[in-house]
């Protein structure tokens, strides 16, 4: 039996690690015994508790209530919790996704202690050090001794920077080993999808009709904290919707709510408001997310995990940030990288709205990425 602690902080996080939850309580409890640590990155109940109640992860372990803060101040309460944990805890590995605070984290905690790192969704790179995602995701890369990216990119990407892809046993943070296993957000999309609508009424509250609605989602820190772009956002959403006459859902993360009452200009909050195209939620559940995702016309956003989600349900995908580490959507012409610019996003919109053409091939696995991590994890952790 291998002791593994998983650290999860931020809502995508705790939606990604259920789909390990999930594998190890079907295939691997008596081979993995998993301790779950809650940084309390996110904590308002629709960024945190719901996915814990709609998706059956287990109850945190341990909740290090860190909350919001600086980037130094927050990153360094957790780093203090996780290492105290680890010590107590003595576990065979940590296992961390992406590239949020809670990630780096817990890789500078593990590996000064020589606890092993687990990477889910290592390698993804967007080459843009000003974005606090990728400072996180390189530093926790470069301590980690098994190294899971879901594609051939983020793998090529990790040899680029000096990984070796024929390591040989024994495995350690200096001899680390990579892999090319597909995503654990699409072992999540398919095991949720079908039951997506049934549990949830969000597309008859929102009274929204199959394929006539954009899902929007708004809250990367440039996206939000820079006045120029959000205005630029809201306003290319609304002129979208106002001249195309579609309804817009935007379930708002609390920083976009936050900010958007501060940064907008006061006539383009005036207008937002009162378009009653739009529907502007708080944060809605994972299964309320897919059922949106579904049943929409089109995605926007500047969000990773929505970004492929809307691949997995064969929805066109106007991205807006200047880059995006899934290059793949870029590359299968399904998503088109429109940052904040009102110019492209209309160009995007005209060219994706209207095509019945576009192909959504399966490339982000099988829908098994966290059974073959887990099988990995007891073959090199023991
Ligand atoms: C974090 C991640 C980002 C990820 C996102 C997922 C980092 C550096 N960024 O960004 O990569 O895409 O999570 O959603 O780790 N807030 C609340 N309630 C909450 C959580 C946050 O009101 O439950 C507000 C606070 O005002 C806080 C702000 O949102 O200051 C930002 O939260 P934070 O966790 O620092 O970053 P995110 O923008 O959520
Ligand atoms: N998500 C959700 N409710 C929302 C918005 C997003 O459940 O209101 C889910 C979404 O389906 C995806 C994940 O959260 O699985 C993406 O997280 P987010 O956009 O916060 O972060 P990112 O992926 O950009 O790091």
């Amino acid at each position: 039996m291998i002791k593994i602690v998983t650290i999860i902080g931020a809502r995508p996080q705790i939606i990604k690690a259920a789909a390990l939850s999930r594998a190890i309580k079907n295939k691997f409890s008596t081979q993995i015994k998993e301790i779950i640590v809650h940084t309390g990155q996110h904590y308002d109940a629709n960024m945190s508790q719901v996915f814990f109640d709609e998706l059956n992860i287990p109850k945190p372990d341990y909740n290090l209530n860190v909350g919001s803060g600086s980037h130094g101040k927050q990153t360094a309460a957790m780093i203090s919790g996780i290492e105290e944990i680890l010590i107590n805890e003595k576990p065979n590995a940590i296992v961390l996704y992406g590239d949020t605070n809670s990630t780096l984290a817990g890789g500078v905690a593990a590996s000064k202690i020589h606890v092993p790192v687990i990477h889910i969704e290592a390698g993804l790179r967007s080459f843009s050090k000003a974005m606090p995602e990728e400072v996180n995701r390189i530093m926790c890369d470069h301590v980690s001794t098994l190294l899971f990216s879901p594609t051939k990119t983020g793998f090529d990407n990790l040899i680029r920077e000096g990984f070796n892809a024929n390591a040989k046993e024994p495995y350690s943070a200096n001899n680390p080993k990579i892999y090319h296993c597909g995503d654990v957000m699409y072992d999540n999309s398919l095991h949720f999808s079908e039951v997506a609508e049934s549990k949830t009424n969000i597309l008859q509250t929102l009274s929204l009709k199959a394929n006539k609605f954009i899902l929007a989602t708004i809250h990367r820190n440039n996206n939000t904290d820079e006045p120029e772009r959000l205005n630029a956002l809201f306003k290319s959403l609304n002129d979208i919707s106002l001249k195309q006459d579609l309804e817009i859902v935007l379930p708002l993360h609390p920083r976009t709510s936050k900010l958007m009452e501060t940064n907008l200009t006061k006539q383009n909050l005036e207008a937002v408001k009162a378009n009653k195209g739009f529907k502007i939620t708080g944060p809605v559940s994972f299964l309320e997310m897919i059922a949106l995702e579904k049943n929409c016309k089109l995605v926007m956003t500047d969000s990773g995990g929505v970004q492929k989600e809307a691949f997995y349900f064969d929805k066109p995908c106007i991205i807006l940030r200047p880059e995006t580490e899934w290059v793949e959507l870029v590359e299968c012409g399904t998503a088109i990288i429109a940052d904040a610019d009102e110019h492209k996003i209309k160009a995007a919109f005209d060219k994706l709205f209207t095509n019945d053409h576009l192909k959504f091939p399966k490339i982000y696995g099988n829908g098994f990425a966290a059974e073959f991590i887990c099988a990995e994890m007891v073959k090199h952790l023991q």
